[in-house]
């Protein structure tokens, strides 16, 4: 007979709570939970009840083979009102004929006609950048991530509609971000109603446009919109796709390139070798798809990011029928989340799980399947997880090559937003270090 999930003690409670106030975010909350109760155990704020597993095997277990008795969607999750029928927040046959119909623009094998327009946006950026001067790179490289985003995967320059919609599209991720809608359904939602208007307004005008283009023969089908459009959609299905990749495919990668300057900025010995490797092995060159994919060590900085620093540092399910996992029993339509933050900080996976050690990842230090699992896995794995690395490869790499980056302030914590995101910011002191050959502009995506 199975189990009832255990809810941790009220001391490992109180324990909680000291860390909590001590680190100041509720991640170092759960990780005393995790230690006292094991991994499985359910917490209690208010109304929301969640299952929350650890662990390789408990990842397995939602990712793979009990992957057909989860939902995704949670009708009543901010995310699923605002994305409508997104790939993401979809299920069944609906959720597999998205996927199928988004995959071919994300292939690796687009990634080369992907990278001129990586290294001028990020140029395009840091052009903007004084000598000397502090930057905060978590909004720089969201800056960078948007332009990436909507240059490479739908063809647009997004310089211009970027200063009017950066405030709304802040407000929407906000929107679906943890909040008082998790203890107070019908909460206010004070400027999303406008805010989404506006971002509405924009992608809807993007549809009407690339279907004109299409009709008159000035453009392609082949980027995203262009899939989405010959394969039948309407617009209403479309923006939804649309406002999925904008926000699930920057989001992420601004947080997983902030922490990534973080790091490094922590880190000088670390943030020296990335550099000397850079230099060594593309001189002033523009790199193509090729030499970014042979930087070693930066791949190992950006693996080990995504350890420590996971900027989905969840996945969120409910159970569609009784389930039972190690002998615990979750009752039908709980809601149940795999602790992707926990799992790879788990010592059972991972010796000295909270230092910062790119290296690790070239010893193999990861045998076990789904103890490093950032980009989620099985058939819901992330859908830009290739696209999501060659941007990083791409805009650390170029970065390094153009200049010098110092930390200036080192006083930061995770905050569970949409994404887990380095707050307040990471500020940097930037110095050029000289003129890399600009990327050639003009080249726009096939
Ligand atoms: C560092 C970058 C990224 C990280 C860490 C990340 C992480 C993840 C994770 C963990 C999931 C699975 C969530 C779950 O199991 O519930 C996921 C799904 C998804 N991601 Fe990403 N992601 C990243 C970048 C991107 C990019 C660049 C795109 C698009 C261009 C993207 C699009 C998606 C989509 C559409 C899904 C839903 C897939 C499905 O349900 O079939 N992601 N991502």
């Amino acid at each position: 007979m199975a189990r009832p999930v255990p809810t941790p003690s009220s001391q490992a409670g109180l324990r909680a709570l000291k860390a909590l106030l001590r680190e100041r975010h509720p991640l170092a909350a759960l990780r005393v939970f995790h230690t006292e109760t094991g991994n499985v155990f359910r917490i209690r704020l208010g109304n929301f009840r969640p299952i929350i597993l650890v662990g390789p095997q408990a990842a397995r277990f939602v990712l793979v083979d009990a992957y057909e008795h989860f939902r995704w969607r949670n009708e009543y999750d901010p995310v699923t009102e605002l994305l409508r029928h997104g790939v993401l927040v979809e299920d069944g046959t609906t959720h597999d004929t998205l996927r199928e119909i988004m995959m071919p623009p994300l292939h690796p094998k687009r990634f080369p006609g992907y990278v001129t327009t990586l290294l001028r946006r990020t140029d395009q950026v840091s052009a903007g950048w004084e000598d000397e001067a502090v930057v905060d790179m978590l909004v720089e490289m969201r800056k960078v991530t948007l332009l990436n985003l909507l240059d490479a995967i739908y063809g647009v320059d997004f310089t211009e509609p970027m200063r009017v919609l950066w405030s709304p599209i802040l407000t929407l991720i906000r929107h679906i971000s943890p909040g008082l809608w998790m203890f107070w359904r019908g909460a206010p939602a004070p400027g999303v109603a406008e805010a989404r208007r506006r971002v509405d307004g924009y992608l809807y005008e993007l549809i009407r446009a690339r279907r004109a283009a299409l009709q008159d023969g000035s453009a392609a089908p082949d980027d995203l919109l262009g899939q989405l459009i010959v394969a039948g959609l309407d617009d209403e299905l479309i923006r939804d796709q649309l406002l999925t990749i904008l926000i699930a495919g920057h989001d992420t990668n601004t947080a997983l390139l902030a922490w990534s300057w973080y790091l490094l900025g922590m880190h000088p010995e670390a943030m020296r070798r990335a550099q000397q490797e850079v230099d060594e092995q593309l001189g002033d060159q523009v790199p193509d798809a090729e030499q970014l994919a042979q930087l070693r060590y930066l791949g190992w900085v950006i693996r080990e990011a995504l350890r420590l620093y996971p900027p989905i540092h969840l996945g969120s399910r409910v159970a569609a029928e009784d389930l039972e996992f190690d002998g615990y029993h979750i009752p039908a339509g709980h809601r149940v989340i795999y602790s992707i933050y926990l799992t790879q900080r788990d010592a059972t996976s991972w010796p000295d799980p909270d230092v910062f050690d790119p290296e690790r990842h070239a010893r193999g230090t990861q045998q076990v399947p789904f103890a490093w699992l950032a980009f989620g896995g099985g058939r819901r794995n992330c859908l830009g997880a290739g696209f999501g690395q060659l941007e990083a490869r791409a805009v650390l790499a170029r970065l390094l090559q153009t200049f010098e980056l110092r930390l200036v302030h080192t006083a930061v914590h995770p905050h569970m937003g949409a994404t887990l995101e380095p707050r307040p910011g990471v500020l940097m002191r930037v110095r050029r270090r000289k003129h890399a050959q600009p990327a050639p502009v003009g080249m726009m995506v096939q």
